[in-house]
């Protein structure tokens, strides 16, 4: 059963409405107009909105683009009458789920509703799925500094305390603070992760904190920041190093008030948030620089937690890589690969610069290359030496008779695989890495005939 609000401006509408959804066993919430709807949506969390499209005052299509920017979630039926069924069709191609004809038939509007609602259902559930598949590991480590860790995530995922998480590059930073949150009594509501490092300077402060509409050129709608959208959960700040001055001296106050201001607005927004924090660079000498302030380093990092690199704990590494290969494995291969045990022997002694994923993405593609069952010694060197390739920034002399130009696509296309895979392949986050358009990148991959695994 759902949560249904209907904004229209006739009280027949809204009464015969209302009868039909209760019979249905819905919650029915009501509002003439559509600024009263908002008001709603606001108070009360919704599943769907049946909208008249001619309304009083704002009109419907103007809700639907406040609800769809809003809460985009929300699925939203059209009541229209005959006269304005363009309108309808424009909310439809805006997002509106379907649209409804006036004189309305009962058993119309009950059926849309609940095709409606299952879709919210369905898609609510993709999301969860999504979440889990793509982005959690189960945190694979016996060794005694990542037993370490774990008793470190054990211990402080009750509490309310702020922790910083320090460590190299594809440590299993983000994993960590995953795996607080999903020990923590905030594990229902959100997790909420923002790069610092990805986002412009300029942007940051309204991506944490939101913005009021014409704040600023460009600014053409209110928009929530990452703060409210975490409201109940958990916010994560990676790479929290790279905030500039005034975003972190608005942090700062966040911390010590519980409150903020959208950019442009007057309301204080209070937000219940738990702060966990992730850099890979040194953030005592951030500090002792001055680049990061002294007194946010002491409020974020009341406990540290540091995630070794895997070569000081390379006893994990055979565990990962089983882990790893069962992960990967085809669908229709009856078993994971293994490697050979001369084949692990390898490749612990490779430093793994990139870490776990580093390791991960190595798996993966021997995982892929390799015919063989048993993994061999000799495809391990083979793959490894290509990792070393890939791994290292390339040296001038691998450029030595080139021309600037083939110098120039040859540096660019090793520098996006190697983009490409410290991000898992993933397009948006890599252009984000990169500073440009996903579109650009994806022309870059075209261009230079990279493979896109995943
Ligand atoms: N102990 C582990 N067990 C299983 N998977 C792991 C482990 N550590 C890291 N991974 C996986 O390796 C990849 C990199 O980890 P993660 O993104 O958490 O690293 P990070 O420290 O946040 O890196 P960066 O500093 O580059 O952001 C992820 O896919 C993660 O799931
Ligand atoms: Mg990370």
């Amino acid at each position: 059963m759902g949560r249904v609000l209907v904004v229209d401006d006739e009280p027949g509408i809204r009464s015969v409405l209302t009868d039909i959804l209760q019979d249905e066993k819905h919650v029915v919430f009501a509002a003439a107009d559509g600024f009263a709807g908002l008001a709603i949506l606001k108070q009360e969390p919704i599943d769907l909105v049946i909208l008249d499209v001619w309304l009083p005052n704002l009109g419907g299509i103007d809700v639907l683009k406040e609800i769809k920017q809003e809460y985009p979630e929300i699925e939203v039926i059209i009541i229209s009458g005959h006269a304005n069924i363009d309108l309808a069709v424009r909310a439809v191609k805006l997002g509106a789920y379907d649209f409804l004809e006036k004189p309305l038939s009962l058993e119309k509007v009950t059926t849309l509703v609940r095709n409606a609602l299952t879709l919210e259902d369905l898609k609510r559930e993709n999301r969860t799925l999504k979440s889990s598949l793509f982005m959690d590991d189960e945190l694979i480590g016996q060794s005694k500094p990542m037993q370490e860790v774990v008793e470190l995530i054990r211990q402080s995922a009750s509490s309310e305390a702020k922790i910083m998480i320090l460590g190299e590059n594809g440590t299993g930073k983000e994993l960590v603070a995953r795996e607080i949150h999903r020990q923590s009594p905030r594990a229902g509501g959100p997790f909420v992760e923002v790069n610092c490092a990805a986002i412009p300077d300029t942007l940051i402060e309204s991506e944490l904190f939101g913005h009021e509409k014409g704040a600023f050129t460009g600014a053409v709608a209110r928009r929530k920041g990452k703060f409210e959208a975490a409201s109940g959960g958990t916010i994560f700040l990676d790479e929290v190093a790279d905030l500039s001055a005034s975003a972190q001296a608005k942090l700062l106050r966040v911390i010590q008030e519980l409150k903020f201001e959208r950019i442009g607005g007057e309301k204080s927004i209070t937000v219940d948030v738990r702060i966990i924090s992730a850099t890979n660079k040194d953030i005592h000498e951030e500090t002792a620089n001055r680049r990061f302030r002294e007194d946010l380093y002491f409020r974020l990092n009341v406990i540290p937690i540091f995630v070794p690199p895997l070569r000081e704990r390379i006893e994990d590494l055979s565990a990962l890589v089983t882990y790893f290969m069962r992960k990967f494995k085809e669908p229709d291969a009856p078993e994971p690969k293994t490697i050979s045990p001369e084949g692990i022997k390898l490749l612990e002694g490779y430093p793994w610069p990139g870490n776990v994923r580093e390791l991960k993405n190595f798996v993966q593609r021997i995982n892929i290359m390799a015919d063989e069952q048993v993994i061999s010694p000799e495809t391990v060197r083979f793959y490894l030496g290509e990792q070393r390739v890939n791994g290292e920034s390339a040296s001038l002399r691998d450029f030595s008779g080139m021309k600037l130009g083939e110098a120039r696509d040859e540096f660019e296309k090793k520098f996006i695989v190697r983009k490409l895979e410290e991000n898992d392949f993933n397009i948006t986050q890599t252009a984000q890495s990169l500073g440009v358009y996903p579109s650009n990148l994806h022309g870059k991959i075209k261009k230079f005939g990279i493979q896109v695994k995943k």
